[in-house]
């Protein structure tokens, strides 16, 4: 499943991602319904554990409830300390992609390679003010890097332009990794950050809290759309092919 799961996220890129941190959790399975409805082809789940950020969000029996409801990829986000002591558990309650932040492990190398072995797609993130040397030779090893642009542990905070930098810098060192954005993305935002080579869209606020999730999405679509055209001008990431992430 996994492995499927992993080229449906690669050929759904350019994509937007709705975080369920914000939706309605008394309604899952109409937020699921509603979000596929509206275009997504992809949902992000941030697990939180109130060590790693301060703020507390669900587990396994979320996403395993979650994997009832849709055949979606779900691309889960740990904020927690010891991503290895529940990765199997994830994989196992229907995680496809298992994204590890490089500031909560002492051996990002030895948590990439015992992730991959369980053929999950693995996922390495970093924080705005943790510079981009901390991925080390484990950027090597995964299939996806997140970028954030705030500092996890919460929706709603502002976008922090140094998301960019680090974009362009990873996109021109590897033209064929997976790069994901998280934290502020709006239409406006969402714009810079796809200029920048970015391929996968986080985005809470922007669609949460918004009247219509199907104007919401297809306006941040619009938001990527508009990128492709400027960058199609301007040739900014010389080694970033838009159409083809296989
Ligand atoms: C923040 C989370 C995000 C968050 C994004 O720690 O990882 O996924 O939900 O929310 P917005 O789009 O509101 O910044
Ligand atoms: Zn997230």
């Amino acid at each position: 499943m996994a492995t499927a799961a992993l080229k449906a996220i690669r050929d759904s890129a350019p994509a937007v991602l709705p975080s369920l941190l914000l939706c309605d959790f008394g309604d899952l399975k109409g937020e699921v319904a509603e979000l596929s409805a509206a275009g997504a082809g992809i949902l992000h789940l941030d697990v939180m554990d109130g060590n790693f950020v301060p703020n507390l969000t669900y587990g396994m029996p979320i996403v395993e409830g979650l994997r009832r409801h849709t055949d979606l990829p779900l691309d889960v986000h740990l904020m927690i300390n010891d991503p290895l002591a529940y990765a199997k558990p994830m994989v196992d309650a229907g995680a496809d992609m298992l994204t590890f932040h490089v500031e909560a492990v002492r051996d990002p190398v030895a948590t990439a390679g015992k992730l991959k072995e369980l053929g999950v797609g693995v996922g390495i993130a970093l924080n705005p003010e943790t510079p981009l040397a901390s991925f080390g030779e484990a950027i090597s090893m995964v299939d996806m890097a997140l970028v954030m642009s705030v500092e996890a542990g919460f929706g709603g905070q502002a976008f922090n332009p140094i998301a960019l930098e680090k974009l362009r810098s990873l996109r021109q060192d590897y033209p064929d990794l997976l790069l994901e954005i998280d934290g502020g993305i709006d239409v406006d935002t969402i714009s810079l950050a796809r200029a920048a080579g970015c391929d996968l869209f986080v985005v809470g606020s922007a669609i949460f809290r918004q009247d219509s999730y199907l104007a919401a999405i297809a306006d941040l679509n619009a938001g990527i759309q508009a990128a492709t055209g400027k960058n199609a001008d301007n040739d900014s990431a010389p080694g970033w092919k838009q159409e083809d992430h296989s």
